[in-house]
């Protein structure tokens, strides 16, 4: 795409959302070149109406046709903006566009010698999503590798860059994502180092690294164990068609985490954003009301893993939907918790 931006009217979105759920866009409009954003915003369509900004479609589930426009953002440079010498652990500053696949952004930060990002390799999804949800697995949230996030600003028509201090970065949640008309990522800059430092104490990736016969890891190496993990863990969404987790792990007050341990002792619990909060395990609390391998037409439940939805073919996002309040309804019901959907709902509300 050499022009700045492109339209289409009435665009498919089914090969667009890794739940491959059928809808369609009004208007679709795919821009090669962020500086076109402030007079395509002029549009009277874009100014006033509501747009969704769509990446690779790997947290969305369309329950019905977005209303407005969809806006896809097509730039794919990866560039390296400020190199450092070794000597700091965080100097090497690494710029992409809002378009780049964000494994391939992985994979290119470790051809160059940067770490940082390893512990976030095969996540679905663009460079441009990166921040909203703040991705995160394996012991990292993208959020601590974030130098600097460029971003049109909706109701000043501006070209903004917001340092990580000012994107409110939390498990699962940013600014960007608290006000979801508010900003659309053109780009993000990452600090990243030539001086490894490892993060291999989550579950899995010690062991993971043993079974490959790793005894000196490198960033490399971590980013396979990850691989190697997630490719048994989570469906692929070129296969049956899901959105990783379905839910967020809840965050309860710590009194009520310890009531559910004394009455449930296998519960997973977690420290929360804080001292005073606990993290649920989600999977543990839908696995246990029996959802896990669930299939209802072609709407269901990962056999693999319980905090998966997924569509075996033609479910509809109305009827995964579905299945997912009535999920979240038996949670609240046998264990007393409220259980938040990750991706984002489009078409209806939760
Ligand atoms: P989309 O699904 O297109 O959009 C997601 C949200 O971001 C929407 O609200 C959208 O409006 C907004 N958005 C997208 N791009 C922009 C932009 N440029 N500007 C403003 N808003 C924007 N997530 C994790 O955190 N950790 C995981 O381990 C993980 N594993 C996954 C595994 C599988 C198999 C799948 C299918 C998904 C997984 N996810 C995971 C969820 C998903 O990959 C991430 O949330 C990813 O960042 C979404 O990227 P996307 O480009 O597909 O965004
Ligand atoms: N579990 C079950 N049943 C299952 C699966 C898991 O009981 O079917 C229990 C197990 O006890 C396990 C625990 O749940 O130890 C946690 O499972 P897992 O390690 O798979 O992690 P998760 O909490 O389910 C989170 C993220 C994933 C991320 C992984 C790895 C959320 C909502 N999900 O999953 O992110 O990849 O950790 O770090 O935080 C995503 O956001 O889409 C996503 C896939």
């Amino acid at each position: 795409m050499t022009e700045a931006y492109r339209l289409a009217e009435r665009a498919r979105l089914d090969a667009r959302n890794t739940f491959g759920v059928p809808a369609r866009a009004d208007l679709l409009v795919e821009v090669n070149d962020a500086a076109a954003l402030p007079e395509l915003f002029g549009y009277a369509m874009l100014r006033d109406g509501p747009v969704l900004v769509l990446g690779g479609g790997s947290n969305v589930l369309f329950a019905g046709d977005p209303r407005g426009a969809v806006l896809a953002l097509t730039a794919q440079s990866i560039r390296i903006v400020e190199d450092g010498d070794g000597t700091d652990a965080r100097v090497t500053i690494v710029r992409a566009d809002a378009g780049v696949e964000w494994h391939a952004l992985v994979l290119w930060t470790l051809g160059h010698g940067l770490a940082g990002l390893e512990n976030l390799a095969l996540i679905p999804g663009t460079v441009g999503a990166a921040p909203i949800q703040n991705i995160g697995a394996y012991g990292a949230e993208v959020g601590d590798c974030i130098h600097a996030v460029e971003a049109f600003e909706r109701p000043t028509r501006t070209l903004r860059r917001l340092g990580a201090d000012a994107c409110a970065f939390a498990y699962r949640d940013s600014l960007f994502k608290r006000e979801p008309e508010r900003f659309v990522v053109t780009a993000v800059e990452f600090a990243l180092s030539r001086t490894p430092r490892l993060r291999l104490d989550y579950a899995g990736i010690g062991e993971e690294l043993a079974a490959m016969g790793v005894g000196a890891p490198t960033p490399s190496l971590v980013a396979e164990a990850v691989c190697r993990i997630r490719r048994r863990k989570l469906p692929d969404p070129a296969v049956v068609g899901n959105a990783g987790s379905f839910f967020k792990n809840p965050i309860v007050p710590a009194p009520q985490a310890d009531a559910l341990k004394a009455a449930h002792a296998a519960l997973p619990v977690f420290r929360g954003n804080d001292d005073a909060t606990r993290k649920l395990s989600a999977a543990w609390l839908i696995d246990q009301c029996g959802w896990k391998g669930h299939r209802e037409n072609d709407a269901g439940v990962a056999a693999s893993h319980a905090l998966v939805l997924v569509n075996h073919g033609h479910a509809s996002g109305a009827q995964l939907l579905d299945l997912a309040r009535r999920i979240a309804a038996s949670v609240r019901e046998r264990f007393g918790v409220a259980l938040e959907p990750e991706p984002r709902i489009v078409g209806a509300s939760w």
